[in-house]
Order: C-alpha cells, then structure tokens, then sequence
C-alpha cells in the first residue's frame, strides 16, 4: 500500500559492535551493559534533534534481554536516555531477530497515524554475557519452543546449515561454497571501512581461505563454517522516525533526512518448516510488498542492507530479491555485482558478518547505514549512489524466514 503521508529518518547513531573480533573486547573483563548501551545511542539521536523536548513518543527494539541480561520492561529504559523523555509514551517491540525493524516500522505507523511527528527509535542487544553455545540455545527462542529438542546445539546455525546444504546439493556444492566465501571476503573488506564495525580490526591477508573452509560437523555444524556465521555482538543503534512538521520541528533540513518511501511486513507460522528450504519465501513476500509500496522495481536499487545472519542468508536473499533466478543466486555473488563497486552494493558496512548482529539492534543499524550512505555521510564506506538508481532496500529478518520487514529509502528532497 502507498504511504499517504510522507514519513522520513533523520540522525541515526549507531554504538560500536561489541564482540570477539575488537580490539577491546575481553570476555572477563567488565564491559558496558544493556543501559549503557540504551543511553549512548539514544544521546546519539537527541544531540541531533535538538533534545528530548521535541520527541512525541520512543520506541525500543529487542529480541531477548530477559535471558541474556535477566531484563524486561525496556521501554522503561528509554527515559533513562533522558530526563526529558519522562511521561512520553514508550514501547518495546519484539519479532526475534527483527525486533529493530519492527521497532522502525511501529515509529513508522505512529508517524502516519498523527499521533507523533518525532518517534525516537532504538534497537538493542547484549549478547556476550554468556559464551556462544549457550547464547545458541537462548537465541533459538525465535524457532518454535517444542522443536528445540530435535534441533543441533547451535539450534540457528543449524538451521541456515541445513538450507546451505539443500542448495549446494541441489544447485551445486563448489559453486555454493564459492560463493559464500565470496560472501565472507565482501563482508570483511566492507567492516575494514567501517570504525564501528566488529571485524573492523580483521586484518587476515587471505580472507577466501577462511571462507572456503571445510566445515566441520563434529565441532560445529555440517554445512557451514564459523565464517559463514554473523557475529555474536553488543550493541545498539537508534535514528529519528519524522513528518514533515517533525523535520521542521528538530530544524534538520530535508536534505539530510531519507524519506521512507514505502515498506512491506511478512510474518509466516513458526511452527512450520520451510516448503523449500532452497527459497527465502516469506523474504521474497516482504520485499515484493515494499517494492510495489513504494512503486518502484529492483533495477532502480543502488544498495541493499540484507539479513546475512550467515553467509548462505545473504545467497538467498539475492534471489529473493529476484536479482537472480533460483540457483542462481551464487553466479550473481561471484561475478561481483553484491560488491563495493558491483551493481548493487550489498552491506556496505559489513551487514551482520562483518559489522555485527546485536539481534534486536540488526534492523536500526540497517536503516541508519542507508541514511548515512544515501545522505553522503558514511565516511570510508561510502558508495556511489547515482541518479539512475538511488533507493536503498532493507530486509530484517526474525527467525528461520519467520518475522520480516523490508523498507525503501530515498534521499528525501
Ligand atoms: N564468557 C566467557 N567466555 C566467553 C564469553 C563470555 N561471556 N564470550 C565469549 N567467550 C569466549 C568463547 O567461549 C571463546 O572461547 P573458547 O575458544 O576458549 O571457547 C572465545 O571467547 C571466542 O568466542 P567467539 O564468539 O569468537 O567464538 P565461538 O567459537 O565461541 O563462536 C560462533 C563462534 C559459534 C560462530 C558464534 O559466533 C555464533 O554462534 N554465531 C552465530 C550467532 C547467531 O546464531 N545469531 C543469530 C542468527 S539467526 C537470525 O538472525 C534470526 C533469528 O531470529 C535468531
């Protein structure tokens, strides 16, 4: 459906991506929490919009911080950020790994609802309170409860091990593995660029070896690789979901905002395996649906921030996208078209294998690299956005294929 209203985002923040990988990050060592966290990004945001006083209501998303921090009620949290935002109306969003985009678009639907013209949004996680395999079992909350017994340790690598495996095999294993190695070499030569990004530090000299090692299924899981997986992060990230009255209202010119040009929302039955586990269908939906809400086709896309939870997400979304056929998904990544300077830049600041996964804060940091490279301000990273094709495209996903948003930007003018 066509926005009726004209909707925009303005001063993003994002936290660095805490996790193995940076330089300061240390296990044992005490390390910012959850408030923390909460309060730097949402600073971020109010020194840019001229404080709390012109903020109408907040939203925060986050997948898990009951078992990871032993934390509800974040929404409470938010006038933590500050005083200022005591009494306004607050919410917490969640949608497993999409949190933050469902967080984004309730700010979104307030913002066409009239009923703000400044939403706060925030997106946030803090994962490395606990080693990776028992944050695998609090992580595969987003699968269905009653199937954890039956499923692998690492329940999520698992599961993408599992549609890896059904596509090398149906499509090809060496070209597969090609490809998702390619994946991995484009992920951490785009974080290298990115300061606040968690492999930016990475300074391996032979990325595709990494990419293209064998897995190893005693260890970990039968078809991918530990490079194949998203990071296991802290962080949290935060932008300013406005009207045009709200833009007027903060005194931030158009030109720095993006406008929302459309969006589409998908939600499939958790209790259900995929039909084919070679296709991202409710993905596919979701961007089908944003596309034709903003009326305008993939051709006219010059960067995509997609849910490269691991590397063969990132294959799949290519096709979902329909910038390949099925199975061909692998050749578009190979002939470069996903890279820096391909035709349609993918994750250019590392997407969540080479910036991070802080799961509930994934889907804001998408939208805040799309402001930054849409707007001229990403730094290092920054692309070539021509006229021919300026949108930028974001998919966030929440489980295996389950809970997924999918929004289009365009430089507001
Ligand atoms: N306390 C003590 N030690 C810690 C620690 C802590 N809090 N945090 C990390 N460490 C240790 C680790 O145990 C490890 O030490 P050892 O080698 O001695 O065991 C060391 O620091 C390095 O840790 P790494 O995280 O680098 O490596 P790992 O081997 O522990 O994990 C990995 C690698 C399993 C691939 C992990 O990165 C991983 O699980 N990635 C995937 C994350 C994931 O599944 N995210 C969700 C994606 S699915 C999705 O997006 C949809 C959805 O809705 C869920």
């Amino acid at each position: 459906m066509k926005l009726r209203k004209k909707v925009y985002m303005v001063a993003g923040y994002n936290t660095i991506s805490m996790g193995t990988g940076r330089k300061e990050f240390h296990p044992k060592k005490t390390r910012p929490d959850i408030e923390d966290y909460i309060k730097e990004a949402g600073q971020g945001v109010l020194k840019q919009i001229g404080g709390a006083k012109n903020v109408d209501e907040a939203v925060i998303g986050n997948f898990i911080a009951a078992r990871f921090n032993r934390q509800g009620n974040l929404a409470a949290f938010l006038p933590f950020i500050d005083e200022g935002l005591r009494y306004k109306p607050a919410v917490r969003v969640e949608g497993a790994c999409g949190s933050g985009a469902l967080a984004l678009v309730t700010g979104i639907r307030s913002v066409l609802a009239e009923t703000a013209d400044v939403v706060l949004v925030l997106g946030v996680e803090v994962q490395n309170t606990v080693k990776a395999i028992y944050g695998a079992d609090i992580l595969a909350a987003a699968g269905w409860a009653k199937e954890r017994k039956n499923g692998h340790a690492y329940f999520f690598p698992g599961k993408f091990s599992d549609r890896a495996k059904a596509y090398q095999e149906k499509f090809g294993k060496e070209k597969s593995r090609e490809a998702m190695a390619m994946w991995y070499v484009n992920a951490i030569e785009n974080a290298r660029l990115c300061p606040t990004a968690q492999e930016y530090h990475n300074t391996s000299d032979d990325l595709r070896s990494c990419g293209m090692m064998n897995p190893n299924p005693r260890g970990f899981v039968d078809s991918l690789n530990m490079f194949d997986c998203s990071k296991v992060s802290d962080g949290a990230s935060a932008i300013a979901v406005v009207s045009e009255e709200g833009l007027a209202r903060i005194g931030i010119p158009k030109s720095e905002a993006v406008e929302v040009i459309g969006f589409g929302q998908a939600e499939d039955d958790v209790t259900r395996p995929p039909d084919d586990p070679t296709v991202l269908a409710t993905t596919r939906e979701a961007v089908r649906k944003a596309l034709e809400s903003a009326g305008i086709t993939k051709e006219q896309l010059g960067t995509v921030e997609c849910h490269d939870c691991f590397t063969i997400a990132g294959v799949l979304a290519v096709e979902a996208i329909g910038f390949a056929p099925h199975g061909g998904g692998a050749e578009f990544i190979l002939q470069g078209h996903t890279k820096r300077t391909g035709k349609v830049p993918f994750n250019t600041t590392g997407g969540l294998v080479g910036w991070g996964h802080p799961t509930g804060a994934t889907g804001v940091h998408q939208a805040v690299t799309i402001w930054e490279q849409l707007t001229g301000r990403a730094g290092d990273s920054q692309i070539k956005i021509t006229a021919e094709r300026p949108y930028g495209l974001s998919i966030n996903m929440g489980g295996d294929d389950k809970s997924l948003v999918s929004i289009v930007f365009k430089k507001a003018e």
